[in-house]
């Protein structure tokens, strides 16, 4: 095949059928579980102030790096934006102009932005469920949200999915621990790659968090954050331990998780899909963030939320055999008199609720019958010249061996449902 002019752009990807059925089917179950839990939609803009996002940290490669800028065309007003790296900023952006009574719980789904080196799994566009709870200190909403995070991933069907959970403490316990760690990696600096170097210098914690091979023997030599918890962060940590234990979600403690943007206070947590390439098996992450929405000029409010890729949580599916079920058409219209009868009777059914397909460009019966198989669909309601005389129509299961059945034209609305059901069965 010749190229074409034009490739998607470096970083993303054309999502198409079946692959597009399997991302809807991961949205509703996404939405469905929820909305059982009392949170609402929100649809926010893909683009904000660069200010926004600037409060992720000045530490973090998706601050320094990785942002995508546009700038507003007015003149007067030539506005420094950016398409959105993550949804949180967002959120507590939204929050502090719209002021809504707390708690507030919300959930989204969308796009994000990030221009990272594009490898299997990390895109420079890429798909995000997420949700977010604002206006609560209390350690059972980091286990609510916690909850709503991994029922998702059980009701994909992934079994292997794992949780990964520490507490990055409160203003003191970080001041306390960078202190120590500071000091710790100030005596191994010789031996830290020249990137986390440079970190150090801008926030030490964040050292913790690099995946290059040189640095990994300091890290685990490091000192423990949760060795530094204060009496407030400590008890906060253990009611969110024991609320996931009585709610029978496991977990790891992982005392090195220090996640990649700056506004994490207390819980942090992570969910790994050990199927995946290291580098990339963070299926979904989050954690609480009680500064940011007074660091984007709102009132003192705590926040916690998480956010999962959907096109890793596709990518760990499909390492586990885990398939989502796909709607499919039930029924494809093969109609060699002309396309008129397919014309109307699709119509008719559809107005029903079946869901039905037909070839154009009045194709032979081969052609039709392959299109048909190629759908996916249950039945084939077929109609040739002899059908069309006689008012009938021929109906051939595509799914079992093949059996045809011929049925009076007027009977198909009524008997179809009826039939449907009886061979999902
Ligand atoms: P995050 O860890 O940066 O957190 O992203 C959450 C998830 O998005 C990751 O676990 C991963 O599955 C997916 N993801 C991130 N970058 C890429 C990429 N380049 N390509 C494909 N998938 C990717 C956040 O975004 C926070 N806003 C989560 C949060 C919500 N914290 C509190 N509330």
């Amino acid at each position: 095949m010749s190229k074409s002019q034009y490739q998607a752009p470096k970083g993303t990807r054309d999502i198409m059928a079946p692959e597009t059925n399997r991302v809807s089917a991961l949205l509703r179950l996404f939405e469905e579980t929820l909305n059982s839990g009392g949170y609402n939609q929100i649809i926010s803009p893909i683009f904000e102030d660069i200010g926004v996002f600037q409060r992720l940290g000045h530490s973090s490669e998706i601050v320094t790096k990785e942002m995508f800028d546009l700038f507003d065309k007015d003149p007067k007003n030539p506005q420094h934006l950016v398409l959105r790296p993550e949804l949180t900023a967002s959120i507590c952006r939204a929050f502090a102009q719209h002021r809504p009574v707390t708690p507030w719980k919300v959930w989204y789904e969308g796009p994000q932005f990030r221009y990272e080196k594009p490898q299997a799994g990390r895109y420079r566009q890429f798909l995000q469920v997420g949700a977010e709870l604002l206006g609560s200190p209390d350690p059972h909403a980091d286990v609510e949200i916690i909850s709503m995070a991994s029922r998702f991933f059980q009701k994909t069907g992934l079994a292997n999915t794992k949780l990964l959970l520490n507490s990055l403490g409160d203003t003191e316990t970080r001041g306390n621990y960078n202190d120590a760690l500071t000091n710790y990696l100030n005596l191994n600096q010789v031996n830290l790659s020249e990137q986390s170097q440079e970190t150090m210098l801008k926030n030490p914690l964040r050292v913790l968090d690099s995946k290059r091979e040189k640095d990994q023997e300091i890290i685990q030599n490091a000192p423990f954050i949760t060795d530094f918890l204060n009496d407030d962060s400590n008890k906060h940590f253990q009611i969110v331990q024991e609320g996931l234990s009585l709610l029978g979600i496991d977990y790891d403690l992982a005392p090195r998780l220090v996640r990649g943007l700056d506004y994490y206070t207390k819980t942090t947590f992570e969910f790994v899909a050990p199927n995946l390439d290291t580098a990339q098996n963070a299926v979904g992450g989050g954690g609480r963030y009680d500064g940011l929405v007074e660091a984007l000029g709102g009132p003192p409010t705590e926040g916690i939320g998480f956010a999962i890729g959907i096109d890793r949580t596709l990518l760990a599916c499909e390492a586990e055999n885990v398939s989502q079920s796909v709607d499919n058409i039930e029924i494809f219209i093969v109609d060699t008199t002309g396309g008129g009868e397919a014309l109307v009777l699709s119509d008719e059914l559809r107005q029903i609720g079946l869901s039905v397909d037909r070839s154009f460009d009045q194709r032979s019966m081969k052609a039709q019958m392959k299109a048909a198989d190629r759908s996916g669909a249950q039945l084939a309601i077929i109609i040739g010249t002899d059908e069309l005389n006689e008012n009938q129509v021929t109906l051939r299961d595509l799914r079992g061996d093949g059996i045809q059945t011929v049925l009076d034209r007027q009977s198909l609305a009524k008997i179809l449902p009826e039939m449907l059901q009886e061979t999902t069965k």
